[in-house]
């Protein structure tokens, strides 16, 4: 009988733009610590956090926070450069997911390029491996690239889905042929010991279509969760200031 039980799915909560909001007003608040704190709290699994060349959201204390703050649960998604590798030697992370970078993108634009930086990411594969750091390569996924990626024993491969998303976003007859890509790709993984895990520009409707795909073992959010979020709380956030204000109405003058 086939068994159709489904995988356990975790979700990665990228915290990136709490740091882009702090970082908006050069102030110390939002906390990206304490928005790591919130989404343990609430059942994330772990939290991404994306340390760029530049620093333009998070830096390099925050991520120092965040690895002793949560034991085992700081991925830290980085450049192939020796600078970040030198990093994630000192912090040791528990993941380490590398990603293409360029200094003039808004965000990631597309996985990695695992044939042409092959000799680049076999020595820094392994000196994480060799300090006990899960390594995870972010690729499009084309399995043209998959010898590659057997040949450099990475633990994990994170999907890039922003295609499927935008696909999806705009009712494209081209999502089927996009998802069916992904659904072949993760098993293709899973068949040759990888976790496959998916991310970029998920929100909910997207993480539930990617969430049916049994072989997919993780999910990393960001931008999604912090502009529901933002809307979410500016609720309560308007209740608590006013209750503050006719407090202070209340207060006898001096
Ligand atoms: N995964 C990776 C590898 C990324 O680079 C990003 C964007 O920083 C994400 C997931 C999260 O994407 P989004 O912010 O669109 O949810």
């Amino acid at each position: 009988m086939k068994n159709n039980r489904k995988k356990n799915i975790r979700l990665g909560v990228n915290i990136d733009h709490v740091a882009t909001l702090r970082n908006a007003r050069k102030e110390n608040f939002p906390s990206p610590v304490k928005a790591a704190e919130l989404a343990i709290h609430s059942g994330a699994d772990s939290i991404t956090a994306h340390l760029r060349e530049d620093r333009r959201h998070i830096n390099d204390n925050d991520i120092k926070e965040i690895s002793l703050n949560f034991p085992g649960k700081l991925n830290l998604e980085m450049a192939a450069t020796e600078e970040m590798l030198a990093i994630a030697e000192k912090i040791k992370p528990f993941s380490c997911c590398i990603v293409p970078e360029k200094r003039e993108e808004v965000t990631t634009e597309g996985g990695l390029d695992v044939i042409n930086n092959h000799h680049k990411l076999k020595p820094m594969i392994k000196s994480l491996r060799d300090i006990g750091v899960r390594t995870t390569l972010f690729i499009d996924p084309d399995e043209s690239h998959l010898e590659a990626c057997y040949d450099l024993q990475i633990d994990c491969a994170e999907i890039h889905c922003g295609t499927l998303c935008r696909l999806h976003e705009k009712n494209d007859e081209n999502f089927d042929f996009e998802f069916n890509k992904i659904k072949t790709f993760s098993k293709k993984l899973f068949s040759n010991g990888i976790e496959a895990h998916a991310g970029h520009g998920l929100n909910y409707e997207t993480s539930k279509i990617i969430s049916s795909v049994n072989e997919i073992e993780e999910l990393n959010i960001g931008f999604f969760i912090i502009a529901e979020s933002i809307l979410h709380g500016l609720e309560k956030t308007i209740i608590n200031l006013k209750e503050s204000m006719i407090a202070g109405r209340l207060l006898k003058d001096e």
